[in-house]
């Protein structure tokens, strides 16, 4: 234990005494939203953490570690289990940090708190990263700390896409805790919350996002009453394995509807760009839009994105799921939320999962912006509710000084859209 500490800080000092590197960070833009009086639970005490969209690829936001009110940004991630930051992004941010005392004494908290447990997490497009865990206290907006398990990063393999300092999993357990309690739950235990939840809203803007801990924005719902919670399924597992996975009952499009079953699973996972669905639907999806619309496609690695002439409108592809009372509900995203205007370029933000798991769905940031999701500890459920985002308010895209060739650009999607399958192996000797 005292070794692998004395090994990082170690690497840290080193590290830190080496030359400079400029990274660029994001440059983030202080709002203070004034949306006092607008949830539905008791206000004072749910916590907003403010997201920022970055180019629509991803949001991240911020939290804090230890007692020294630094913040560290992260990608919230529903669809995985765990927090990691990487040591180099600490460092930087050390770095700028003018007092010294402040970067050592957060140094020797990180590294008194470090663990022997090794643990590596993967991603589907080959990133990687693994280091030690330590528990450390996490504070988010304002709530904490409480003690969360945090996966130091000592390598990182592609995760440039990521701009962040980490990434923090918001999974149902937390398979690194002694107890295997998610850090929403310890909030909650600890009082720092009214409910055990959390929820996501992504807008279009610059700064309009937020991930809310311990309920539901309702500025955020087009119908403030109209929330509908569908079952997670369990697998009597509190590990890595249960995730927020609920059933369909069908996918539609046009005068098409696929049936499914609720062996036919996914996910809302804000920590994926696009949206993936099982590939025969997809498949048979494409082969309908080329009836009503013409589509270019455009080769990505092994992928195919397709992209259409900006400005036109295709059908809705619509989500049918079966909510808590058994009612089957529908979720239409409309071209105008699947369609990414990306330089002029107007692609198709879902592709086809080709990766065999029994996570058949995954509905990233492409589905999120249309629907305000919330993930329910006390009933482990999740809530869907039409958004009041609007893509016709999102700042047009050819303003942006970045040209890129569409296959590089496509292929930066999927660097990013790399993050979705999240297996954690605690490598525990
Ligand atoms: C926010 O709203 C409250 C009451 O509606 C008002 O008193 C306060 O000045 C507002 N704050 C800002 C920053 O606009
Ligand atoms: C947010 O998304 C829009 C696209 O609608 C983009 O133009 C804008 O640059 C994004 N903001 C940031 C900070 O990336
Ligand atoms: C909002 O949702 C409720 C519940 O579904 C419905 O009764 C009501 O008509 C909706 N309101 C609007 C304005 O659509
Ligand atoms: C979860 O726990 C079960 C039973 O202990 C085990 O078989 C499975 O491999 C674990 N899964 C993960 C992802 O750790
Ligand atoms: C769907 O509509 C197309 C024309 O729009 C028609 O050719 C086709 O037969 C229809 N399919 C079904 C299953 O109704
Ligand atoms: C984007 O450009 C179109 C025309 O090119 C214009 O009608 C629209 O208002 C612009 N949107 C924004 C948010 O500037």
């Amino acid at each position: 234990m005292k070794q692998t500490g004395t090994t990082i800080l170690v690497l840290l000092a080193f590290n830190l005494a080496a030359s400079q590197i400029t990274i660029p960070i994001h440059k983030r833009i202080p709002q203070d939203d004034n949306e006092s009086n607008s949830f539905l639970d008791d206000q004072d005490q749910i916590a907003v953490d403010k997201l920022i969209n970055h180019s629509l690829e991803m949001y991240s936001g911020d939290v804090q570690l230890g007692n020294s009110n630094k913040k560290f940004t992260v990608d919230f991630d529903s669809g995985s289990n765990l927090l990691w930051l990487t040591m180099f992004q600490m460092q930087l941010k050390l770095r700028g940090t003018d007092s010294k005392i402040v970067m050592i004494a957060l140094l020797k908290m990180v590294v008194l708190c470090m663990t022997n447990i090794p643990a590596q997490v993967n991603y589907g497009g080959g990133a990687s990263v693994k280091g030690h865990i330590a528990r450390v206290p996490i504070t988010i907006a304002g709530k904490g700390p409480v003690t969360e398990s945090l996966l130091l990063v000592e390598k990182s393999v592609n995760n440039k896409g990521l701009q962040s300092d980490g990434l923090m999993g918001l999974g149902v357990y937390d398979e690194n805790d002694p107890e295997k309690v998610s850090f929403v739950n310890k909030l909650f235990k600890q009082g720092f919350i009214p409910k055990i939840q959390f929820s996501f809203y992504f807008g279009f803007g610059q700064s309009d996002s937020e991930l809310v801990i311990g309920g539901v924005n309702s500025n955020k719902l087009a119908n403030h009453s109209q929330i509908y919670y569908h079952p997670i399924i369990l697998n009597g597992q509190h590990n890595d394995s249960q995730r927020w996975r609920f059933g369909f009952k069908s996918v539609s499009f046009g005068n098409q509807s696929v049936s499914l079953s609720s062996q036919n699973t996914g996910i809302v996972d804000s920590g994926t760009t696009l949206a993936y669905i099982r590939n025969d639907v997809y498949k048979n999806w494409i082969s309908y839009l080329k009836t009503v619309a013409t589509l270019k496609a455009i080769p990505s690695g092994l992928d195919t994105f397709y992209s259409v002439k900006c400005g036109t409108t295709l059908p809705d592809l619509t989500f049918t799921l079966t909510d808590v009372n058994g009612v089957d509900r529908n979720y239409a995203l409309p071209s105008s939320f699947y369609i990414l205007n990306q330089d002029d370029t107007c692609i198709i933000g879902i592709q086809g999962n080709q990766v065999d798991s029994d996570i058949q769905f995954l509905l990233g940031d492409v589905f999120m912006r249309r629907f305000v999701s919330v993930f329910d500890y006390t009933n482990l459920q999740m809530g869907l509710s039409v958004s009041i985002a609007d893509p016709s308010t999102a700042p047009n895209q050819t303003l942006n000084k970045r040209k890129h060739h569409h296959a590089a650009l496509a292929l930066g999607l999927v660097a990013i859209a790399g993050l979705i399958f999240i297996t954690l192996r605690a490598l525990r000797k």
